[in-house]
């Protein structure tokens, strides 16, 4: 059998800002025999699954569930809703966004991209100023990435919506919330998003694979005129064919088994309470690099983010030598700086299937691995870490608690 570590024993900490932790309870949930996916058990499976994620994105509208990484319902969305030449507004804020501006140009499409910091969110000033420019409303589509997985900085969502209604211009709204929805409260109606594109892979405690489009009515009706070819990634058969619970192609029929489960267990902790322990996990891990003496990336307290946070190193350091020297000692992978911060940030993902002493031991692996490194810092940061977690008590009552309520 594959080898998966070379560590002869205790469990790997998966520390990345995703692929996060998967629960033992979903791994069970997917080890169960390939069933028919045009039988009556599979129609069953799908119509609760359609359901339980209308919860999870603040919909009432359909969700398209796609085979495919985060990549490809980045893709679906730009292709259901524009035409070849289209304009769209995007914002630097970090390596996915840069991604999702190259594919938008790969495709066709012509993209003003304000460029960023990688430190900030999108300022809500500027989409209003460049859409207020835009009389002839030649952009068809604003797009944002809510939690910029490569810096640790959110934007504030209804934020942009006020900014579009300001402008009064008419266009499309696109949200990436891929390691957003989930961990970080999010809402797919009541922030008038027109698509929300997300994946398995990290708040929904999923192995990668599957990855989603919630749509509104505005997008379903772009979707009729927009000229970009589309085949496989076709929103309306897929919307057609599930109201009666089926897909009009083979369907990730395990990982949809894993999905069900992981929808119960957030249907079980309630999704406030998943946002609460978020939260609370991101100030624990900020106060540890402040007990560090190190500097966070995100700069503005408001803009931080509940899913991972992004670790600027001391000049000289390198943070991939920092992270390979946890992985050896420890056997925990933390997420490397992409892009623009390549090899000045590390990231600490502590979001998914996450508790309290989890944190504690990614914590302890990062500060003895600064010392192991000769990394200039103050031996606080697991310390502060601590106090926080002690005094800040657990968010929310317990599972017994819960069910006995
Ligand atoms: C915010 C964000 N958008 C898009 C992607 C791309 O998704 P995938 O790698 O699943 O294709 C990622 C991946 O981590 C991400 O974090």
């Amino acid at each position: 059998m594959f080898q998966l570590d070379a560590h002869p024993s205790g469990r790997h900490f998966l520390q990345i800002p995703g692929p996060t932790n998967v629960p033992d309870r979903v791994l069970r949930a997917m080890d169960q025999p390939t069933i028919d996916h045009r039988g009556p058990e599979f129609a069953r499976l799908t119509l609760e699954i359609l359901d339980g994620l209308k919860g999870v994105f603040h919909t009432t509208g359909p969700v398209i569930i796609y085979p495919a990484s985060g990549t490809g319902a980045w893709e679906a969305a730009l292709v259901n809703t524009l035409s070849p030449g289209d304009h769209v507004l995007m914002f630097e804020t970090g390596q996915f966004a840069t991604l999702w501006r190259a594919m938008a140009e790969r495709l066709g499409l012509v993209v003003d991209f304000v460029p960023g910091d990688w430190r900030s969110g999108i300022d809500p000033a500027v989409v209003e100023a460049r859409l207020i420019q835009d009389r002839a409303h030649a952009c068809k589509a604003v797009l944002a990435v809510h939690n910029e997985t490569s810096t640790g900085v959110t934007t504030d969502i209804p934020a942009i919506r006020k900014a579009i209604d300001r402008a009064g211009h008419p266009a499309l709204f696109m949200v990436d919330t891929i390691s957003s929805l989930a961990s970080i409260d999010y809402r797919h109606v009541d922030w008038g998003v027109d698509v929300t594109v997300a994946g398995s892979q990290k708040g929904l405690m999923l192995p990668p694979g599957l990855s989603f489009n919630a749509v509104s009515d505005k997008a379903i009706s772009a979707s009729k005129h927009a000229k970009l070819p589309r085949s496989y990634w076709r929103w309306d058969e897929t919307i057609a064919m599930n109201r009666q619970g089926y897909f009009p192609s083979t369907p990730a029929t395990n990982l949809l088994y894993g999905l069900h489960e992981a929808l119960a267990m957030l249907r079980e902790e309630g999704l406030p309470a998943v946002f609460a322990r978020h939260q609370r996990h991101a100030e624990a891990t900020r106060r540890a690099v402040r007990g560090w003496g190190l500097e966070l990336l995100c700069r503005n307290p408001a803009e931080y983010s509940g899913s991972l946070t992004a670790v600027l190193m001391p000049e000289g350091h390198d943070a991939d030598a920092l992270r390979r020297e946890i992985h050896a000692r420890f056997d925990m992978s933390l997420g490397t700086g992409l892009g623009k911060v390549a090899g000045r940030v590390f990231r600490i993902g502590h979001l998914g299937y996450f508790n309290d002493l989890m944190l504690c031991g990614t914590l302890c692996g990062v500060e003895m691995g600064l010392a192991l490194r000769n990394v200039p810092h103050d031996k606080n940061g697991v310390a502060e870490a601590l106090a926080w977690l002690q005094a800040s008590g657990p968010p929310t009552a317990t599972k017994a608690q819960r069910r006995a309520a």
